[in-house]
């Protein structure tokens, strides 16, 4: 299903670093001459950017659980269609910022709809594509928002985008949820993310070389 390139997810809490490390892991891949594609959800299609407007707008406030999960999954069904598999059938690494366990954790884990019926939601929007390596960063929450919201107060929403301003419990579920991810799927790998950031990227840089044989 990914014929010939290779699927990267970062995953894991708001400001857990997923940004600055994809910066790193993609400067990496430059130097090796490794051809890639960068892509983040929910977005990275037309469609899929404006569906990512409607799910970050603080506005939204009366969205029910499952109209969320509906809208990642329609976001996902078009980026996997137009952007991802295309890119891998052509032999690429793609790269993206936040996939299907965003949805597994956030929706499932945070929102009460239930692992199990998140993943069948998706099912058909990913079409049998999971990646082949996830990276997920965990940091404690507190620390997450904090970083998290000095970088939304200079990109957009001044408190915080939508899902940024829920409170400490649901904040709380996705830490733990995250932790349970390699219970639930196989190529997930837990990172600490509250170290230094290169030491971080040494290990995820380890993790690549170590499966691909670089
Ligand atoms: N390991 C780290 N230690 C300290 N600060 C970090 C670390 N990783 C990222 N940051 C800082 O935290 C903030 C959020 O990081 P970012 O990569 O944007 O997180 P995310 O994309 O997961 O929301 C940024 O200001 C970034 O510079
Ligand atoms: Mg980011």
């Amino acid at each position: 299903m990914n014929s010939k390139g290779i699927f990267i997810t970062f995953e894991g809490p708001e400001g857990c670093g997923k940004t600055t490390q994809i910066k790193l892991f993609t400067k990496y891949l430059k130097k090796m001459g490794l051809k890639f594609l960068l892509t983040r959800e929910p977005g990275g299609t037309k469609i899929s950017e404006k569906i990512r407007n409607i799910l970050l707008d603080p506005k939204n406030k009366e969205m029910s659980p499952i109209t969320e999960a509906y809208l990642y999954a329609a976001s996902r069904a078009q980026h996997t269609r137009e952007k991802i598999i295309p890119a891998l059938r052509e032999g690429k690494i793609v790269i993206s910022d936040r996939y299907l366990d965003s949805s597994i954790i956030y929706q499932g884990v945070g929102r009460n709809i239930g692992i199990e019926r998140v993943l069948d939601i998706n099912k058909t929007a990913i079409n049998g594509l999971f990646p082949d390596i996830s990276y997920v960063l965990l940091i404690p929450p507190k620390i997450g928002l904090k970083r998290a919201r000095n970088v939304s107060s200079k990109s957009g929403y001044k408190d915080g985008d939508r899902l940024e301003q829920e409170n400490m419990e649901f904040h709380k579920k996705i830490y733990s949820g995250f932790m349970k991810l390699p219970e639930i799927r196989k190529g997930v790998f837990i990172l600490d993310g509250n170290r230094d950031i290169k030491k971080i990227s040494h290990e995820i840089i380890g993790i690549f070389e170590k499966k691909y044989g670089f």
